[in-house]
């Protein structure tokens, strides 16, 4: 268990927020290093031409760390939407297939996925969770020979339903079939392995769980697709772009591994280094220990919001980290809106009130979110 890491927050005491799903903050070392790196901007002639390559290449390998991959199979990317789009750029997809995706998920992770379908003739198949809330049966079930590829997350972006992603990868592989992941809502606060899931690509935007800064994320790419399509045409992911003396000598070969798949301008001076002291936190704490301490504090809420009527998944059928809880009549009209102006701050999703606490939060935030939907329920 980890004690409450407030201290490196800037949250002030009167503050709940349990809201990581919608947003994490900053830590204060990640504010200071993006801070020092907007300013490098301001005095150019201190950044050099290896300054393009060096934090690029330790935010690859800190990523690779989190999820058992090497350096070479991580792309930087400034959205889980780009990445999307650059897995629907490739996978193998024919008229006929189906294309698996869940229920209500998140937008990033559909759209590329109903016009790679209109595109090539194949069925995208929106698959409906059943009355015992089990994912993962529904996902297995609809696994044929007819399943092109599945676009799936690691848990439900509004309730938290867990899927269990080593049984769907090997069936996914059974049949041929490629498996693409969006872990927006998880990496980070979960532990995820990619020799045990070996997904095709991976991609997570850092904003939440991984407590970076917006409009950074990364994407792992399975040996096999890494000699595939980029969706752009860049100069850095060129082979030999470190020599900027050379640049004109174009080439047709590119950097090695999944580094054609990084963004433009993906050497982000005051972003990277933001990103990376988020992500070494994250290792020295390991997703491990995170799950284990968010899993107590959701687990607890669940307990006590039980007493009040409030209903949630089991905490095996659930994210350690991500807690949805339900109105048995619906949730009251501007719950929300009231929570928060107590400084309570949750969302709602679909019919789920998410509760998403991370290492900032302590007993006394548990405290106020109780007591606040014990006097507004
Ligand atoms: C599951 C999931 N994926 C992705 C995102 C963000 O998508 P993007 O990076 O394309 O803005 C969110 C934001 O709420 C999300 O919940």
């Amino acid at each position: 268990m980890i004690a409450s890491q407030r201290h490196l927050f800037d949250m002030p005491d009167d503050i709940a927020y349990l809201n990581c799903a919608y947003m994490s903050p900053l830590m204060k070392p990640v504010v200071e290093a993006g801070a020092v790196g907007m300013a490098r901007k301001a005095q150019p002639w201190t950044v050099f031409p290896q300054d393009f390559f060096t934090d690029s290449e330790t935010a690859r390998g800190l990523f690779a760390q989190l999820i058992g991959a090497t350096a070479d199979d991580v792309a930087i990317v400034p959205s889980a939407s780009y990445g999307i789009a650059s897995a629907a750029a490739n996978v193998a997809v024919a008229s006929g297939q189906e294309i698996l995706i869940l229920a209500e998920q998140f937008p990033s992770n559909v759209y590329s996925w109903r016009e790679l379908a209109q595109e090539t003739g194949a069925t995208l198949r929106t698959l409906q969770k059943g009355q015992d809330d089990d994912w993962t049966r529904v996902i297995l079930d609809a696994i044929t020979d007819s399943t092109a590829m599945a676009a799936l997350p690691h848990n439900h972006w509004t309730d938290g339903s867990l899927i269990d992603l080593v049984a769907v990868g090997a069936k996914l592989r059974s049949v041929g079939a490629a498996l693409v992941l969006d872990l927006t809502q998880s990496l980070g606060a979960m532990p995820f392995s990619v020799p045990a899931i070996q997904p095709d690509f991976m991609v997570c935007a850092c904003y939440k769980w991984m407590l970076g800064p917006y409009s950074i994320g990364f994407m792992y790419v399975a040996p096999k697709w890494q000699a595939g399509r980029p969706l752009e045409q860049g100069w850095i992911t060129r082979a030999r772009s470190e020599d900027f003396a050379r640049l004109l000598d174009y080439a047709e070969d590119m950097q090695p591994g999944a580094r054609r798949y990084d963004m433009g301008e993906r050497s982000n001076f005051a972003l990277m280094p933001a990103a990376i002291q988020a992500m070494q936190h994250l290792l020295d704490w390991s997703p491990e220990a995170i799950s284990e301490t968010l899993g107590a504090r959701t687990s607890d809420i669940a307990r006590r919001a039980a007493t009040l009527g409030l209903q949630a998944l089991p905490d095996s059928a659930r994210a350690p980290h991500f807690l949805g809880l339900r109105f048995p009549g619906g949730a009251p009209e501007g719950l929300v809106q009231r929570l928060a102006a107590e400084q309570v701050h949750v969302s709602q999703r679909g019919d789920s009130m998410r509760v998403t606490p991370h290492l900032y939060n302590n007993d006394t935030d548990t405290e106020r979110l109780i007591d606040a939907l014990r006097r507004l329920v």
